[in-house]
């Protein structure tokens, strides 16, 4: 069957050309504008590629308006509900659900690549006791490529595969040393009986290089089924500021390690993965629930800068679903933590009074889940300058997946986008004695 076009007519020439239009499994169908140039000489502006499909992916889908996630077709709460982390890393990397024997392997092999060199291990002695995690992250990260460049091929799927586990596994191992660093402890070798996020736990909290005690002397399962909750909602965001960098990083044939630590880069700003430590700078500020009006007043305010940090969504303009899994969970670590801090008070108090404010219900401005998870790491004491961290550990899975998507495909073009110039035109140079 043919497929639909788009007609494009130049009003000034009366040029006219048909765009075909390509239907996709879900969602919007897409207009091959790449004639379009040739055609008539023009660009399309689209800052922010808000209209722009930059690839073809069969990772994610989102429907922003519905409030739908799925992760190759699986309902984000479906997976939260039932899933390990490590499966559903698996699932993004693969395409499909592991058998019980793939998932045993794939554990095995995750844990075996979470150990570290021990040469990597000292990069962290270059940094200050109070460097920002993310940036010893982006550093550390990136200096892997200085150690794995022999299997370097990336067109070799032996090779891919390599790269794609080493990341998965070594990045809550370098996460936990940035922490641990900031704190003056020594590291904690990551251990291979324990799952990925008790042995992250472990790595982060261990007293000693045993594994992190508490009262009754195990890590606490209902930490673990927290953490595995946050960095399932977190694995993956299809085309998302961080995702985008590793694909354009990518496209250029660039070490995958150093694509990966461009993404976390790219995550860091508080418009994206940094939202949840600036949920909580924010709450530290506004100070107190009495505060809340002002501090709300000010973020309606258009002649003000200040935006609620973790409220609104570039694509869900309804809801965001990680938000409303992640809202019962947060509830459920704070009435056990049975915590008197101030804060979740204050945060639960803005939560209500921006709900209820015309200016957030007419801009469909809703919680995202930055909003709650900021609030859930508080609770399990996971530092907050070290919330974009976690962010990352979750999201490799799905920056490896997109990276390993597109190096699957036999040709993809350098990512190279155009732009609508408006500096000085062509001007003759005048020296420096007659300026
Ligand atoms: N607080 C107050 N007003 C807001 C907020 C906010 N958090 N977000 C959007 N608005 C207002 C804008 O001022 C604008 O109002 P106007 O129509 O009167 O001009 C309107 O809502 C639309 O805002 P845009 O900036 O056009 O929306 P966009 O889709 O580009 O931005 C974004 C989305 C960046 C997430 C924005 O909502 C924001 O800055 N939120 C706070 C930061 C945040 O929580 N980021 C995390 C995103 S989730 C993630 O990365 C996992």
């Amino acid at each position: 069957m043919a497929n639909d076009a788009l007609l494009i007519k130049h009003t000034g020439t009366g040029k006219e050309v048909e765009y075909p239009l390509t239907k996709a499994v879900l969602g919007a169908e897409t207009v091959d504008m790449r004639g379009l140039y040739r055609d008539f000489g023009c660009f399309s502006y689209d800052p922010g590629y808000m209209i722009t499909a930059s690839c073809k992916s069969a990772i994610t889908y989102i429907d922003g308006d519905r409030g739908i996630l799925l992760y190759r077709g699986y309902p984000i709460e479906q997976l939260a509900e039932h899933c390990d982390f490590m499966e559903v890393a698996y699932l993004l990397l693969k395409g499909e659900l592991p058998n019980k024997d793939q998932l045993r392997e794939f554990n095995l092999e995750i844990a075996d690549r979470s150990i570290i060199h021990e040469a990597l291990r000292k990069f962290f002695d270059g940094f200050h006791y109070d460097a920002h995690p993310m940036a010893m992250l982006v550093g550390v990260v990136g200096s892997l490529a200085a150690f794995y460049h022999r299997e370097m091929d990336v067109k070799n799927p032996e090779h891919r595969w390599l790269c794609a586990t080493r990341l998965i596994g070594k990045l809550s191992t370098i996460a936990a040393a940035s922490y641990r660093h900031s704190i003056g402890r020594p590291f904690v070798y990551p251990r291979m009986d324990l799952s990925y996020c008790e042995n992250f736990l472990n790595m982060m909290f261990s007293r000693s290089a045993q594994i992190y005690i508490d009262q009754d002397h195990y890590i606490d399962p209902f930490l673990v089924k927290a953490l595995n909750l946050l960095f399932i909602l977190h694995a993956d965001h299809e085309q998302n500021a961080s995702t985008s960098t590793v694909r354009l990083a990518g496209s250029t044939g660039a070490n995958p390690y150093a694509c990966i630590a461009a993404g976390i880069a790219a995550l860091w700003g508080p418009a994206h993965g940094g939202a949840n430590e600036a949920v909580l700078n924010m709450l530290a500020q506004i100070g107190t629930a009495a505060n809340v009006p002002k501090f709300i007043a000010k973020a309606k305010d258009p002649n003000d800068t200040f935006r609620l940090m973790g409220f609104g969504h570039r694509v869900y303009k309804n809801f965001d679903p990680r938000a409303t899994i992640i809202r019962k969970t947060c509830y459920e670590v704070l009435s056990r933590s049975q915590t008197n801090d101030p804060m979740f008070e204050l945060a639960l108090s803005l939560e209500e009074q921006a709900l209820k404010d015309p200016y957030f219900i007419e801009r469909k401005l809703y919680p995202n889940v930055d909003f709650y998870s900021g609030i859930i790491y508080k609770a399990l004491s996971i530092p907050v300058d070290m919330f974009t961290v976690m962010f990352a550990i979750a999201r490799t899975t799905g920056w490896v997946a997109h990276w390993y998507e597109m190096m699957d495909e036999p040709a993809t073009p350098i990512g190279r986008p155009r732009q609508l110039y408006v500096g000085p035109a062509r001007r003759d140079f005048v020296p420096i004695y007659q300026r």
